[in-house]
């Protein structure tokens, strides 16, 4: 559905150059969902707009839906969806009549408009709002309508710049339910973007994380977290003295491990940490020394930017 190598996009700002996408390949196949993930300027939105055509790459190449976005950006278009960032205010038409002139714009027949808009408004739940004008939705109406905008020709491939952004936990999940059963039930490949970890990590299947305009990772969330983070096991300890004792038992451990002390506290950060804490509590009691509290942490999504970056995703911006 989309290939892409070594894509490319500079832009002049008073005469200084902008590398805002410094060469990215990837290939993501149909039916896939694939969340983007970065901090604020890591050039998500550039590289959506490019591959919808609204951007001319400054180097690289994009195929996408079939069509090569240089050289055929019409039929591009033609094939795909996007729902831009930001929420396109101001809007003085009803909510039905948005999507019917939307419809006529593809091509559509009035009466298939029609049909179209109904079948719309009934799948994302916006038949009440029907009649209301859009400038009048809610943030979490408002994004479900420009999903709807998007699906009006029916495209097989829906690119979303950060559909939840400014949503209320409760619409961000009616928004993913919208998204997860369009996925379902038609198949269309999905590639948004997010700022949102926990939204990366649970809801999508693919992540690829994206910083400073290159891609650092592509995977699973599990297999990324796996990979590049690691579980971390903290055991507390009564002293500072046994605290160094138990450094000392964990490097006798066979599991490949770093091992941190501070104080009476001591931190495993391991593959397997459901494996591993139990052993290390084991070698600890046989060691003679009393563990007081065992904690073991799943890395998150942050934990793996953390590790490729040195800096926290969570720090490096206003992100959730
Ligand atoms: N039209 C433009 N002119 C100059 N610089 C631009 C332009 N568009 C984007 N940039 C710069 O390119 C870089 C990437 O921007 P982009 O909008 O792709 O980031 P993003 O990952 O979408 O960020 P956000 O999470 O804030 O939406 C930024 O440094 C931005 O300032
Ligand atoms: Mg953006």
């Amino acid at each position: 559905m989309i290939h892409i190598r070594g894509l490319t996009r500079h832009f002049r700002v008073k005469g200084e150059t902008v590398e805002a996408v410094r060469g990215i390949d990837l290939d993501v196949e149909e039916g896939e969902l694939v969340a983007f993930l970065g901090p604020n300027g890591a050039g998500k939105s550039t590289t959506l707009r490019m591959l919808t055509t609204l951007l001319r790459p400054t180097s690289g190449t994009a195929t996408v839906a079939g069509c090569d976005v240089l050289a055929d950006p019409a039929e591009v278009r033609r094939r795909i969806g996007h729902i831009g960032q930001g929420n396109g205010a101001g809007h003085t038409q009803r909510v039905r009549d948005e999507l019917v002139s939307q419809g006529r714009c593809y091509g559509l027949s009035r009466a298939q408009s029609r049909v179209r808009a109904d079948g719309l408004l009934a799948s994302l739940d916006l038949e009440p709002l029907a009649k209301r004008t859009v400038s009048t939705l809610s943030g979490g109406q408002r994004r479900r309508l420009d999903i709807a905008i998007g699906l009006v020709h029916r495209p097989r491939l829906l690119f979303l710049d950060e559909p939840s952004a400014g949503l209320d936990p409760q619409n961000r999940a009616n928004l993913w339910e919208h998204i997860l059963r369009l996925r379902k039930e038609h198949g269309t490949t999905i590639f948004l973007t997010t700022h949102y970890l926990e939204e990366a990590d649970t809801m999508t299947e693919r992540v690829m994380v994206i910083d400073h305009g290159t891609l650092i990772a592509d995977g699973t969330a599990q297999q990324l977290k796996a990979n590049l983070a690691g579980d971390l096991v903290t055991v507390t300890l009564g002293e500072e003295a046994e605290a160094r004792q138990a450094a000392e038992v964990a490097d006798r451990m066979t599991a490949s491990h770093e091992t941190g002390v501070e104080g009476t506290t001591i931190r495993l950060r391991v593959a397997r940490g459901d494996e591993v804490l139990p052993e290390f509590l084991r070698a600890l009691e046989a060691a003679g020394i009393k563990a007081l509290t065992a904690d073991l942490r799943r890395p998150t999504l942050d934990d793996v930017f953390l590790a490729l970056t040195g800096r926290s995703l969570r720090e490096s911006d206003s992100v959730e």
